[in-house]
């Protein structure tokens, strides 16, 4: 469920009318909803209910503006981070240290630096390379890390390749099959702490099977790590579960997730972490767009919006869909391809589309967009990077400045030389 809706036939963002927030911001901008967050943290934490300890680290990447990190921060989430940079944020937004984990199979030497400084809570370890690191480091700052060894199940998740994380060939973690070995080694290095294992095995799930062969095998892991004498407090299960992006698919509920969640870990006596990030922020926000023209087309007429792929790169990397909705719609229906203005074919958000009729200068959305959207803007084509707002009840505030195309240019010299 989320708070953007028909009010008097006009699409609101909780009471905030879209047209208003056009008018004063300009578009394209993406629009969050307070409200909605912050159910979907709280739907997330109780359909987790089952699971006596656990830990929550929203997964910073999915949307890492202070606003949103603030206001999970408020709700008891932790983070998820990959970057120094999204450590820092993390920490701009106040969630404590010891609730950041931080993952990512090419942490660098200044970064693991800089986290331990910092204080994290935890090491999401992807390499016997990078633990000899970590525990390197930490050693020669007089610390000890605490961390986990990510493992990679060789489980087919059954969603796009692209997000595909747990298949053996894929980049992340190591193999169950030298697990063992691995962590037995790190545990001997002193700067480092093992206290666990990770899996996270791709994002958009719509199906719990493969999470439930992946936590399986995680089980029987932990079993025998313990079986040789470790002492296992911790199990990351990652984040991964899937959001409805058309209205007639239907991935698990949170509820769902947690009751198998329960289920399967039920023995494991350990705190139990979770790095959920699509399903707390992906449809508590919209891409808010306005129709330059409308172009005949062989078939059908091209919708062209003042949002592009650059503001918006999941349909044109992993051909995703978007809901498309217009902000005042009439009630006529119309069949169109939806593109943005870039140049290239790529730069299309759907081919023969039955959507609202829409004409030029008219504002639409695009739907649950609130996950890897802005985040993944790039000022392809000389255009600025997007704006963000954030709506709370009946007010709303700008969260993420517009970055013009003159101010990119500022950032750049050309050499005297030349
Ligand atoms: N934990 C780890 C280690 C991850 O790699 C990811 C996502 C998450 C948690 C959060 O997964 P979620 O709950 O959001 O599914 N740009 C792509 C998604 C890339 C996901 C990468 N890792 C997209 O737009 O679909």
């Amino acid at each position: 469920m989320d708070h953007f809706s028909l009010i008097g036939g006009q699409l609101h963002a909780e009471q905030v009318p879209l047209a208003r927030i056009a008018d004063e911001v300009g578009s394209p901008v993406y629009v969050y909803s307070r409200a909605t967050l912050e159910r979907h943290a709280d739907v997330f934490r109780e359909g987790l209910a089952g699971v006596p300890r656990k830990h929550l680290a929203f997964a910073v990447k999915s949307n890492p503006n202070l606003a949103v990190l603030k206001v999970l921060a408020k709700r008891g989430y932790g983070a998820d981070v990959v970057s120094g940079g999204e450590l820092d944020r993390a920490l701009a937004a106040g969630m404590a240290p010891a609730d950041i984990v931080f993952s990512g199979v090419g942490k660098t030497a200044d970064e693991i630096r800089h986290a331990l400084a910092t204080g994290i809570g935890q090491f999401n370890i992807e390499s016997e390379e990078e633990g000899e690191m970590l525990a390197a480091i930490a050693d020669s700052m007089g610390l000890t890390a605490a961390a986990v060894l990510r493992i990679n199940p060789d489980v087919d998740a059954g969603t796009h390749a692209k997000i595909s994380t747990g298949k053996a060939d894929n980049k992340f973690g190591v193999g169950l099959h030298v697990g063992p070995g691995i962590y037995g080694r790190l545990s001997q290095l002193p700067g480092i702490g093992l206290r666990g294992v990770a899996v996270h095995i791709g994002s958009q799930l719509l199906s719990l099977d493969p999470l439930e062969a992946a936590f399986g095998k995680i089980g029987q892991l932990v079993a025998d790590l313990r079986g040789s004498g470790h002492i296992i407090t911790h199990v990351d299960l990652g984040g991964g579960l899937g959001v409805p992006y058309q209205a007639d698919s239907n991935p698990p509920s949170p509820a769902e997730y947690g009751a198998l969640v329960a289920r399967v870990t039920r023995d494991w006596d350990a705190t139990i972490q979770f790095e959920p990030g699509r399903v707390i922020a992906g449809n508590a926000g919209v891409l808010l767009t306005r129709v330059i023209r409308v172009k005949p087309g062989i078939k059908h007429p091209f919708v062209v919006v003042d949002a592009a792929m650059n503001d918006l790169a999941r349909p044109a990397l992993y051909d995703a869909w978007h809901d498309f909705e217009a902000v005042v719609p009439d009630g006529t229906r119309m069949t169109a391809n939806i593109v943005g203005p870039v140049c290239e074919s790529g730069d299309t958000f759907a081919m023969n589309r039955d959507i609202d009729t829409v004409a030029a200068g008219d504002l639409a959305v695009f739907r649950t967009a609130g996950a890897y959207g802005a985040t993944m803007a790039s000022s392809y084509n000389s255009r600025g990077i997007v704006a963000e707002v954030l709506v709370d009840g009946d007010r709303f505030a700008v969260v993420a400045n517009r970055i013009t195309p003159a101010e990119i240019m500022a950032a750049e010299q050309v050499p005297d030389w030349l």
